[in-house]
């Protein structure tokens, strides 16, 4: 079947934000027009499309190479995004005050095509990327880019955003470390990543931690504990743990402090939990650092700015080649395409046999086990 020609194109950005999508944004935005084509931003992730009469000047709205000039350094994304109402799970408010979820999915890929749009880039984490694979099912062509501080997604080497936030969480335990060492004091500090530690294990390593408290293995507070005696009898007077939000202790859950409404459930806390036992048990003073949402601000490394440009030219070429259904994946030296079936089949954890957790141990980081 002869490949549909493309005219109109749209590009939306879904979940939490992560630096490196405006680069994204503009290289899509750059190569399509290079290739005749018009480009389009949804605002808010699909929020755009699916409830219109919240943007007075458009939920839909024309993206040129002037509007975005000068964006490849910016955080954010000049899209909006949300990690609130999946469109497959949309809740809409009922007369009592309660919420019900509903699909719309459907809706969407009629106002998709009604606005004459050919084709999509959704650019967000496993959740828009399932979105995404939803509506390719739907018939509309679909290509994936890959977008998380986390790294948690599968068949990818790296997803933009994670070397800004190891970088920016790196030079905090920089900091740390010297008023760790004034005070004698153990510093606890949280990172984000949900379900996997690959922000804490990067960052523990390379900014010198002495104990990473990672969700793929589970802790032992009393271990953890141990190690922190054993430094003050060799002299060792302070401690730097480096705790991922999702971490948990044998036989425990994760620390979780609540959920909205449309949301996932909200990861925090355990930096705090560990903290306060650490002194119980070790009588030492400690301090508890949540880096949170810094992490997802700031201006993408060089890095991410590579990977990001890289992403949104291979996901219009991907388009101009007549792929869908499909994500750009850094496969190391080169950039490819994943089926987002396979690509959202999992999520992407730290497997304990890479080589970057041996190096951890052989460094004598702890992980509490
Ligand atoms: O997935 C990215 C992420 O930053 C996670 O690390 C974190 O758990 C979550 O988003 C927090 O999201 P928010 O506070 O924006 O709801």
């Amino acid at each position: 079947m002869p490949i549909q020609k493309i005219r109109k194109i749209a590009i939306s950005t879904g979940g939490g934000d992560a630096p490196g999508l405006n680069a994204v944004i503009r290289a899509v935005v750059l190569a399509s027009v290079n290739k005749g084509w018009e480009c389009y931003g949804i605002r808010e992730g699909y929020n755009g499309l699916l409830s219109p009469e919240n943007y007075p000047a458009g939920g839909v709205f024309p993206l040129t190479p002037a509007s975005v000039a000068g964006i490849t350094h910016l955080g954010g994304t000049i899209l909006g995004t949300t990690n609130r109402g999946s469109p497959t799970q949309f809740p809409m408010l009922q007369p009592d005050g309660s919420f019900i979820e509903v699909d719309r999915t459907d809706e969407l890929v009629e106002r998709f095509n009604a606005a004459g749009l050919d084709a999509l880039v959704t650019v967000g984490g496993d959740g828009s990327l399932s979105i995404g694979y939803i509506l390719a099912q739907k018939g509309l062509r679909v290509v994936g880019v890959p977008k998380t501080i986390d790294n948690d997604l599968d068949r990818t080497f790296m997803t933009f955003g994670f070397d800004t936030a190891v970088s920016f969480a790196t030079e905090c335990l920089d900091r740390l470390h010297t008023t760790a060492t004034s005070h004698r004091r153990i510093m606890v500090v949280e990172v984000m990543g949900r379900y996997a530690g690959w922000i804490a294990l990067h960052a523990g390593i390379a900014g010198n931690a002495d104990i990473i408290l990672i969700p793929e293995i589970p802790y032992d507070i009393e271990k953890v504990a141990e190690v922190i005696r054993e430094r003050e009898r060799k002299g060792r007077t302070y401690t730097v743990v480096v705790v991922a939000e999702g971490a948990k202790a044998l036989g425990g859950g994760v620390s979780v402090t609540g959920k909205a409404v449309g949301q996932a459930e909200k990861l925090g806390g355990v930096g705090d939990k560990v903290a306060h036992q650490l002194e119980a048990l070790t009588g030492k003073e400690a301090r508890t650092v949540v880096l949170g949402h810094l992490l997802r601000g700031g201006s993408p490394t060089s890095f991410d700015r590579l990977v990001a440009l890289r992403f949104g030219a291979a996901a219009v070429r991907a388009l101009d080649e007549g792929q869908s259904a499909v994500m750009v994946s850094l496969n190391p030296p080169t950039v490819r395409y994943e089926p987002l079936k396979e690509a959202v089949k999992r999520m992407k954890t730290v497997p304990l046999d890479s080589d970057t957790v041996d190096t951890a141990r052989d460094l004598g980081i702890s992980f509490g086990d």
